[in-house]
């Protein structure tokens, strides 16, 4: 069992996908999957949560997942501990050294005004606590983005409930970085094209997965076709993202399409889009937003 190792450096969605992509092989044929994160190793919250999502479907599958961080106490266990990946981790899975001694999320939570720690989502959450919460973060930023983010918030957490049909948690964080903010929902159930494609019409059978994509965000399709006023949801989120100039990164079960905004659409960054990824079930958004 060869370990997969996290480099020490920034690891953004990208990176991450890198990663996985040259241990395919591995992760999906060892019974035993070892990840290796080096101390200066830095996650931003995207990727963090990814892979948070990632090793749970890996353990609820029955594998023996192991993440080695070497020492105790490094940045890189710190930086997690304190967006609560470990108070989210599949209690199957394994860290080394040792599992942080406190979960640093539940004791400062809430106390930082840049951040939102990884949330569950679950259907039973007040309603407008989780979207109020990280529209908030960026309120503080510039209230019409705080605003338009409400929305955002809502339409996607209200998506993972709607139609993913996960057994595994979903979930949603923030971080705020010094000219952007980043956010992430997150889930485990039926993919975006998984419940939309068998339910378009004929004429979407030789679509490809990235104009469905693009579609969706920017006409609307719904898999309630006919019901008035469905297909609303993500359009919705596309036009309130636009006027802050945030780049949409959409990771499905073994594709990534990377959306950036022009004039009045929403156009696939080519050179950032993937297919034959490591296969990650579920559905998983992302807004960087400029501000
Ligand atoms: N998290 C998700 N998991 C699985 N499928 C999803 C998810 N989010 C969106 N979808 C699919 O994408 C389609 C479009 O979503 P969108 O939010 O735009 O519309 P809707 O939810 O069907 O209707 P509305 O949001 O207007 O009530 C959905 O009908 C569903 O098939
Ligand atoms: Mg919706």
């Amino acid at each position: 069992m060869q370990p997969i190792t996290f480099p020490e450096a920034w690891i953004n969605s990208d990176k991450l996908e890198g990663i996985l992509w040259r241990a395919k092989a591995a992760i999906q044929d060892d019974k035993h999957v070892h990840f290796e994160i080096l101390p200066s190793t830095k996650f931003l919250i995207d990727a963090a949560v990814i892979f948070l999502s990632l090793i749970n479907q890996l353990a609820a599958d029955g594998k023996l997942i192991s993440i080695d961080f070497g020492t105790e106490d490094t940045v890189v266990m710190g930086y997690l501990n304190r967006m609560g990946f470990f108070d989210h981790i599949d209690q199957r899975i394994v860290i080394l050294p040792a599992r942080p001694d406190f979960s640093a999320a539940q004791v400062f939570n809430k106390s930082n005004p840049t951040l939102v720690e990884i949330v569950k989502i679950t259907p039973n959450v007040d309603d407008d606590e989780l979207p109020g919460r990280l529209a908030d973060v960026l309120q503080a930023k510039d209230k019409k983005l705080g605003k338009a983010a409400f929305t955002i918030f809502g339409e996607l957490i209200d998506n993972v409930i709607g139609h993913s049909s996960s057994t595994i948690d979903g979930y949603a964080a923030l971080q705020s970085y010094k000219d952007s903010a980043v956010v992430i929902v997150s889930d485990s159930g039926k993919g975006l094209l998984e419940t939309l494609r068998p339910k378009l019409p004929k004429r979407y059978a030789q679509a490809s997965d990235t104009d469905i994509l693009v579609e969706t965000f920017d006409k609307g399709l719904s898999r309630h076709r006919g019901k008035s006023g469905r297909g609303c949801g993500l359009t919705t989120c596309a036009r309130k993202a636009k006027q802050f100039h945030g780049k949409l990164l959409v990771r499905l079960s073994e594709t990534r399409v990377n959306l950036i905004p022009s004039d009045d659409k929403y156009t696939p960054d080519t050179a950032y889009c993937y297919d034959n990824l490591l296969p990650i079930r579920g559905t998983h958004i992302s807004f960087d937003f400029i501000c």
